[in-house]
């Protein structure tokens, strides 16, 4: 049975360019807090209006579809990954298969926030490998920019995510050994509520804790969004950023020697590690607990920031633009977030 192989690459960054300095506008942040704590310099946001979660997965998608050497009317089987959806329901694939005028194709939406990508890829892979599709178009993207606290309340959520998207088409590999190797998935959902955004939803307080259980009005029709969680801007996303700090530094690690042992390789075999942009300290600590060069370990979230499922096909590709990474390479991309969820891929490219 072939392994899959990724046949085209794209992603794509608005190009409205947003610095630290301009956050410090909007709330009591600074440049140098922000570098120091996360790597960041600056990150893209989607024009406001013209721009949504699915138009810009297009424009990546476009890309990857077109250096497969196929049409959009090959694709047989779509799986999007987002948090930033362009409504509530129906999902971003149905309006990615309208937008690019595919066949009466599936579509699937994964949403598994930063690891959504590794996820989507993963079950994209099985697909390939069944037989049952031939080109599986897999994307991430995010518009965070539309649904961040930009007060000094949300800062520490707010300066660390930005917009963008990527996208890769899914083949059958033609040559013996070629492909994605393996993808291990795996979650702990005992945080859930560290990393998240509550509202709207239908958990009734069900879950939360009691300091962060909130309904005023219990009127029917009110619980789902009321003006009161407007007015005490429980809208946004929540994040205890240390817990997260402290999960990913040993999850990440664990997942990506997974992969390896599975294969029966280390790291030094290793051409390139795309870690999910994060936080460069993250990655920092990554790479030295795995002792990889600086070579072998890509990091862009000084430009972009936390694209969440976004994050490693924009990275990926950068990567192979460059001529990173060639055939014959091995890569690993390797994913933690809320969820908590992690997961990892190894690639022979
Ligand atoms: C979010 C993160 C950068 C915060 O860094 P940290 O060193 O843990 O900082 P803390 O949250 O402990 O906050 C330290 C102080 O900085 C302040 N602060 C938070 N955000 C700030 C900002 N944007 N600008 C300036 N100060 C800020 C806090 O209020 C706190 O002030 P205090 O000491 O007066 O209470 C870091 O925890 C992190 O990156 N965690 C992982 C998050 C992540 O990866 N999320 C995505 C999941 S995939």
């Amino acid at each position: 049975m072939p392994l899959s192989k990724i046949a085209g690459i794209g992603y794509y960054v608005p190009a409205n360019v947003f610095t630290n300095k301009d956050l410090e506008k909007y709330m009591d942040t600074n440049d140098e807090w922000i570098q120091e704590r996360t790597g960041i310099k600056e990150r893209r946001y989607a024009d406001r209006l013209g721009e949504t979660t699915t138009t810009m997965g297009v424009e990546a998608a476009k890309i990857a579809i077109e250096r497969a050497g196929i049409t959009p009317l090959d694709i047989d089987f779509i799986i999007f990954a987002t948090i930033c959806p362009d409504y509530y329901f129906p999902g971003c694939g149905v309006l990615l298969q309208r937008a690019m005028k595919m066949k009466e194709i599936g579509a699937l939406d994964v949403r598994n926030q930063c690891s959504g990508f590794v996820y989507a890829l993963s079950v994209a892979d099985q697909f390939i490998r069944s037989g049952m599709y031939k080109n599986i178009l897999v994307v991430g993207s995010e518009k965070h920019s539309f649904g961040l606290d930009f007060s000094t309340r949300g800062r520490n959520v707010s300066v660390i995510f930005g917009d963008g998207a990527g996208a890769v088409v899914l083949q059958p590999a033609a040559k013996e050994g070629q492909g994605i190797l393996s993808t291990h998935l795996h979650s702990d959902g005992e945080s859930a509520e560290i990393l998240a955004m509550y509202n709207p939803g239908t958990h009734a307080n069900h879950w939360l804790p009691e300091k962060l259980a909130d309904f005023d009005d219990k009127e029917i029709g009110e619980l789902f969004i009321s003006h009161a969680m407007i007015d005490k801007a429980q809208l946004f996303p929540n994040m205890d950023g240390p817990a997260v700090f402290k999960k990913a530094v040993v999850k990440f690690p664990e997942v990506i020697t997974e992969a390896l042992m599975k294969n029966g390789l280390t790291p030094a075999d290793l051409k390139m590690l795309i870690p999910h942009q994060a936080n460069l300290r993250i990655a920092q600590f990554v790479q030295q607990k795995l002792k990889l060069n600086d070579d072998q370990v890509y990091n862009n979230i000084q430009k972009f920031g936390n694209t969440t499922a976004a994050s490693i096909p924009i990275a990926l590709c950068e990567a192979w633009e460059q001529g990173k990474i060639k055939e014959g390479d091995l890569v690993c991309l390797a994913a933690f977030g809320s969820g908590f969820t992690w997961a990892s891929a190894l690639i022979r490219w």
